[in-house]
């Protein structure tokens, strides 16, 4: 695929192509995913807690998604970029919920926006898609409704939310979805789910037998340190390497060691 589109994906799911996604809120970071060779980057709203250092999702705002969201965009000439719907700016009825998604398309560029919820947020979705933006869902654990849970343990290990997911999926899939991100549920259950609609099923925490991966890019390059749930794999450990540079470039500095004669005029 030259150029990434929602069809492309519904293609990868017949043809059992899995997609691979990943995050990014900026462009040189994005730059590199696109290179890279990555399908789908989603500008996560966990921009709030990677980029601003928030404890939760809740406070990003939908300028600073904008804002996220525009800078990405700039970057890629592949993937479809995706971009999240931050709490706050869909919830309260399907026109909010369109105002946001046309200013996410408008003012950023993205292709795409992703909204957390089942039955709860279908007018909404039904509404930005009828005026031709591509909607994903994002079922399991939802970090915009922490508060709700109160804990970011395993989601739907119980039969009747269980159940309510399937339904939920079902029904992303009638209203128009193009694709569903499933976070932290059960392996067993994300692949029924993915079984069940011919929509791409891209998880996270939900095991191998989806149709696509996602993970937050600073956590996958070994950036962040100190969360360490099951389903992450570290490809890197940036914070190591980068911390050891960083220190011996102030022991240079310290040293009159940098910059040598052939680093300056
Ligand atoms: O914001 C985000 O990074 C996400 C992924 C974890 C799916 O929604
Ligand atoms: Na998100």
């Amino acid at each position: 695929y030259k150029r990434i589109t929602v069809k492309s994906l519904i293609e990868m799911k017949q043809h059992k192509e899995k997609i691979s996604m990943l995050t990014a809120y900026d462009y040189t970071m994005a730059k590199i995913v696109d290179e890279a060779g990555v399908d789908v980057i989603l500008v996560g709203d966990s921009a709030s807690n990677v980029m601003a250092g928030h404890e939760t999702t809740l406070p990003i705002t939908l300028d600073q998604m904008i804002y996220h969201a525009s800078s990405v965009v700039r970057a890629i000439d592949r993937a479809l970029v995706v971009v999240d719907l931050p709490f706050g700016s869909y919830q309260s009825d399907p026109k909010e919920a369109l105002r946001s998604a046309i200013r996410i398309m408008k003012e950023s560029g993205g292709h795409a926006v992703k909204m957390e919820g089942g039955k709860e947020v279908k007018e909404s979705i039904k509404r930005i898609l009828n005026a031709g933006i591509p909607v994903m869902g994002h079922l399991g654990l939802t970090p915009q409704s922490i508060y709700k849970f109160g804990t970011y343990t395993v989601r739907a290990k119980e039969e009747q939310e269980a159940q309510q997911l399937k339904e939920d999926a079902i029904m992303l899939e009638k209203a128009g979805c193009f694709g569903i991100v499933l976070e932290k549920i059960p392996a067993k259950l994300a692949e029924e789910v993915a079984k069940s609609v011919s929509i791409p099923v891209i998880g996270i925490g939900a095991g191998a037998g989806v149709d696509g991966q996602v993970l937050v890019l600073h956590d996958m390059i070994g950036m962040t340190h100190e969360f360490n749930p099951r389903f992450l794999r570290r490809y890197m450990n940036l914070y190591e390497d980068m911390t050891k540079a960083i220190g011996q470039y102030v022991d240079d500095v310290k040293a009159i060691d940098f910059p040598n004669d052939n680093e300056q005029y």
